[in-house]
């Protein structure tokens, strides 16, 4: 072993799934999805190729922002389980090679969390300072991050007269985090949930978390960061932290702790995804591309999370205008598909007018994208939304199964269910697991091969990106090169079929580019070499050289 063997850096490599356990399955017929259930679904993840299950919140909750409105953060919504059955879904997961990571919501809490209750009684008692007051109304308010729902980050409390801060609903006040006592609060629940067995935190709103509150005196921001991560690692070596940063590149490396590392492990490559959505509104992959290249060089130990939906509006919010409505008018024509002004309410296939060619094409992309993968529940059988159901909550309908009214997700009656699945064509009748698991050209095998496909490539996650050079304008042509080989693939954007003479100068006489997804083997020629690709087509190939003793 090298003293620099980096192997062990699990998420360089891993294809995280994100779910919410009460959308998943139902175990015990109550209508709402539940830790028992989701342990009988353990081994269908497995056989999906995922290696780290990343959990929604499932804490004791109102519920009135789906569970990130937190009223115990140490305990298991007893709508969902108990810990016991917490526990059970470790263990199998574990037993299946399945880590798992939950979300850590700690910029605020409910306002039915007994701190926020007791804060509320008189200014003068002791958990007030766990939140952040004011007694006038500030003059920099502005809406919040939800605009048309919030207009103000200012909430009156009437019974103290004074106003409490929340970034997010009114029903959501923002912690003090100025506060060394809810410092030590944070870090125990860190404590608690890796004592459990979790392996990291996908952390929520990041940069809400560490902003100071006015006219308070913190230091540097990333301080509190850096003293999380660090103790993160104290007590779990392994453990990660996946920030959501929606904000610029520039400060998502600040995030991260710059060269150094030293804050969050992982992060959500927003400005990506957006690039994305707007190479296929032009089916050209210049915006994608120079994303990609823009990206801030990070430390090794560092990586990106790359995704094309998650469970929130599918934000645009980093193009220009002019751009986000490029992307509205392709994939969200209507008005009622799109929200805050900024996102799209729908999932990806019904975006892509249910193109097989081209939602194949996006999740090839995402799992051949430098990074790691992160994949929202459903997407691997290609869900749709319910777009009678209002807001962001279209895409969190339950886990389709099978062809049942209910798509096996309940043995509740209908109305009873925490979600109504979509109609139409993307009912559970037309779009479930039973009926693509033995459908070997279905989108779920699909994205299962390129799962095993993208595990065994690890230069995906570790290596150099490099854009190659061709003569095709709509084709994104890259290379993942490290120590172990090189990685390429080709993505043809647009409708027409085409043939892409490709360049790999600085290969060897003797190399072959081997199809990874087909039975080819293609001799690159003096480093030229012409690639088919069909509409909407990628090819995924390894260079392959002799006596590298690779498999293919
Ligand atoms: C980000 C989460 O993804 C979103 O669903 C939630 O509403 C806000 N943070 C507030 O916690």
């Amino acid at each position: 072993m090298r003293i620099t063997d980096t192997s062990d850096l699990w998420w360089k490599t891993a294809v995280v799934y994100c779910l919410d356990v009460e959308t998943f399955l139902d175990d015990n017929g109550d209508g709402v999805g539940d830790f028992a259930g989701l342990a009988r679904r353990i081994d269908y993840l497995a056989d999906l190729g995922i290696t780290c299950l990343w959990l929604m919140p499932f804490y004791p909750s109102p519920d009135r922002d789906d569970g990130y409105d937190v009223t115990d953060f140490y305990g298991v919504d007893p709508r969902l389980g108990t810990h016991g059955d917490f526990v059970e879904v470790m263990r199998t997961a574990r037993d299946r090679g399945i880590r798992v990571i939950v979300d850590l919501v700690v910029n605020h809490t409910s306002d039915r969390h007994p701190w926020f209750l007791e804060a509320r009684t008189s200014v003068d008692n002791p958990y007030r300072d766990y939140y952040v007051w004011s007694k006038t109304k500030p003059k920099n308010d502005a809406p919040t991050v939800f605009p048309g729902e919030e207009s103000s980050m200012w909430e009156l409390d009437e019974k103290t007269g004074e106003y409490f801060l929340h970034s997010f609903y009114r029903h959501q006040p923002d912690v003090n985090i100025a506060n060394p006592k809810v410092r030590n609060e944070i870090a125990k629940a860190i404590g608690f949930w890796l004592q459990m067995g979790v392996s990291g935190f996908r952390v929520d709103a990041v940069p809400f978390l560490i902003e100071a509150p006015k006219d308070t005196e913190i230091g540097d921001p990333h301080e509190f960061l850096r003293d999380i991560r660090r103790f993160l690692q104290r007590r779990s070596s392994e453990a990660v932290l996946l920030g959501e940063v929606n904000l610029p590149y520039r400060q998502q490396f600040d995030y991260f702790g710059g060269a150094a590392g030293s804050e969050l492990t992982m992060q959500f490559d927003f400005i990506g995804m957006q690039s994305l959505y707007l190479s296929l509104a032009r089916r050209d992959p210049t915006a994608l591309i120079r994303a990609l290249r823009q990206r801030p060089e990070i430390a090794p130990e560092s990586q990106w999370a790359n995704f094309v939906r998650n469970h929130d509006e599918l934000t645009l919010d980093k193009l220009t205008e002019k751009q986000r409505n490029e992307v509205f008018e392709a994939f969200a024509p209507d008005e009622s598909q799109r929200i805050y002004g900024r996102g799209i309410t729908r999932r990806v296939p019904p975006m892509l007018e249910g193109d097989p060619r081209r939602i194949r094409m996006v999740y090839s992309l995402l799992f051949s994208l430098p990074g790691t993968p992160v994949l929202f529940y459903g997407e691997e059988i290609g869900m749709g939304e319910n777009a009678d159901i209002p807001g962001r909550s279209s895409v969190r309908t339950p886990m389709q199964w099978d062809a049942t009214p209910t798509g096996g997700f309940s043995s509740a009656r209908s109305s009873r269910l925490v979600a109504q699945p979509p109609g139409d064509g993307y009912a559970p009748e037309h779009v479930n697991v039973v009926a693509q698991r033995d459908d070997p050209d279905s989108l779920l095998q699909h994205v299962q091969r390129l799962i095993a496909r993208y595990r065994a490539s690890a230069e995906i996650g570790w290596g150099e990106f490099e854009v190659l050079e061709h003569d095709q304008k709509a084709v994104l042509a890259h290379s993942m090169r490290s120590d172990l080989g090189r990685f390429v693939a080709l993505h043809n954007f647009a409708e027409r079929p085409m043939n892409v003479q490709l360049r790999l100068d600085d290969e060897a006489e003797d190399a072959n580019l081997v199809d990874l997804l087909g039975p080819e083997r293609m001799p690159l020629d003096g480093g030229h070499v012409s690639v088919e690709l069909g509409a909407y087509g990628y090819r995924w190939f390894r260079v392959s050289r002799p006596g590298d003793g690779r498999l293919g």
